[in-house]
């Protein structure tokens, strides 16, 4: 790399970067953060000082850590064999992932490659239409989607989305997409019902009735529920749903975008219930943020309707998307993958995944602020409450000040971001996959102290 002048990066950075999910305001007066480099888990910023990333690269993504040369040497040899090819034609990376990817999904069998989780769900949602347009004039052809979910950024993806601050001033949105109520059981009034999770799916059903069967294609859901406070489904819940979708013929969207590749403990979040879905994306750890891949796989039969004589002009999916044909995804996706195995990391989610559930409810113990503790694997958040009665949550003041203090002493860790108006309560930790105890008890150290500094 060649050297760099610190206050010149610094100064165009403030000139002329508009940074993601950021008020600039502040930044006229104080330096934004500048990642320089990475080793692990731990990044330095441009001012040498060195931090835990409890995070993933902020967004759950750096799953297998960063520094890893050979990804950056997979990327670099595919890359100056053959960089680029419009995916109308195959390439050899992308053919092989896609074989060792439905190797893990059974029942799944066809990869379409994009370049971001809100395109990969985008396609999901573009086969329902399509679909519909194909098989009934476009009446079966809503997609349900859940309070509290994200699928993503584009207008259509926030159309499917259950956060209603992202969603505010970006409307008018696209029609056909209807909302269900959440599975979050703290957060419900019957949720201490031990038939809770079979009641909350059958909400599926009352919307699916409510907007006639006839008119709903698919029903698109986050496993675990991310970025609207880590939300764990309860018991029967999957299984609900997925009969509800066999009996009035839905189909089922599993949008692995955060959970997809190992960070629940098993690959796919779905496979921790026993349900086949029809429709999976994927994308942040599918590669770990070494090149831009997200993928959406369906099973051969939805692939199938698709089929049809050449002559056809309209009976096929009319779908491109210009970086789904980039070679260096797949290659850095295969080598993450291979990682993944090598390393046994599946193992160590699971370990270090029950380590750090423990660790956490010792705070919940501790801290009367911590209301809940929910997660699966390396995946897991802590719902902030003024009051453990009440659980009101607190303001999101509160949860940006402690990951403020957080971050001062050198862990990052995250939150629900501007989500929901009352709901930005929740701490987020997903660290990378190869983490150890040591690792954890630092971040859990730090939240400890956060916390403590927040009641004085
Ligand atoms: C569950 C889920 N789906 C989709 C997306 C959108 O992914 P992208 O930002 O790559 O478009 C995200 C992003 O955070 C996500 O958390």
């Amino acid at each position: 790399m060649k050297p760099y002048d610190l206050n010149e990066i610094v100064s165009s950075d403030k000139s002329h970067l508009w940074h993601h999910l950021t008020q600039h305001k502040p930044l006229q007066s104080t330096d934004p953060m500048v990642i320089v480099e990475g080793k692990g888990l731990r990044v330095k910023d441009i001012n040498g000082r060195e931090y835990l990333d409890a995070v993933s690269g902020g967004v759950w993504t750096v799953n297998v850590g960063y520094g890893r040369e050979r990804i950056a040497n997979a990327v670099r040899d595919q890359l100056v064999k053959m960089c680029y090819f419009a995916n109308s034609a195959g390439n050899i990376p992308g053919t092989q992932f896609a074989e060792r990817l439905v190797e893990k999904m059974p029942g799944l069998n066809r990869v379409y490659y994009s370049n971001s989780g809100s395109e990969a769900n985008e396609k999901g949602f573009k086969l329902v239409r399509q679909l519909a347009a194909m098989k009934n004039d476009g009446k079966k052809h809503k997609v349900i989607y859940r309070d509290r979910d994200y699928h993503g950024t584009t207008i259509t993806a926030l159309s499917a989305c259950g956060q209603s601050q992202r969603k505010d001033q970006y409307g008018p949105y696209t029609p056909g997409f209807v909302e269900m109520p959440h599975c979050l059981a703290y957060r419900a009034a019957n949720g201490d019902d031990p038939d809770y999770g079979v009641q909350a799916a059958k909400e599926l059903e009352r919307v699916i009735l409510e907007q006639d069967p006839d008119t709903v294609g698919s029903v698109c859901l986050e496993p675990i529920t991310a970025g609207g406070g880590v939300i764990v489904p309860p018991e029967g819940y999957f299984e609900t749903i997925q009969e509800i979708c066999r009996k009035y013929g839905v189909l089922l969207h599993m949008d692995e975008v955060v959970c997809g590749m190992g960070r629940t403990g098993k690959w796919f979040g779905y496979q921790h219930y026993d349900v086949k879905p029809d429709i999976v994306t994927m994308a942040k750890g599918v590669a770990s943020g070494y090149a831009a891949i997200s993928v959406t796989v369906t099973t051969e039969d939805l692939f199938n309707e698709f089929l049809a004589e050449p002559s056809d002009t309209m009976h096929y999916f009319r779908d491109i998307s210009t970086f789904g044909g980039c070679a260096g995804g797949p290659a850095a996706a295969l080598e993450n993958m291979r990682i993944i195995e090598e390393e046994n990391l599946l193992d160590n989610v699971n370990q270090r995944g029950a380590y750090l559930m423990d660790r956490l409810h010792e705070l919940k113990d501790k801290h009367q602020l911590v209301g809940d503790v929910r997660g699966l694997g390396l995946f897991v958040g802590a719902d902030l409450v003024k009051d453990r009665d009440s659980r009101v949550p607190v303001d999101e003041s509160v949860a940006a000040a402690v990951v403020a203090d957080c971050l001062r002493q050198g862990v990052m860790i995250g939150r629900t971001n501007r989500s929901f108006a009352e709901y930005n309560n929740t701490l987020c930790l997903s660290p990378a996959l190869i983490c150890t105890n040591d690792d954890i008890d630092e971040i859990v150290s730090a939240i400890d102290i956060a916390l403590g500094n927040l009641s004085q």
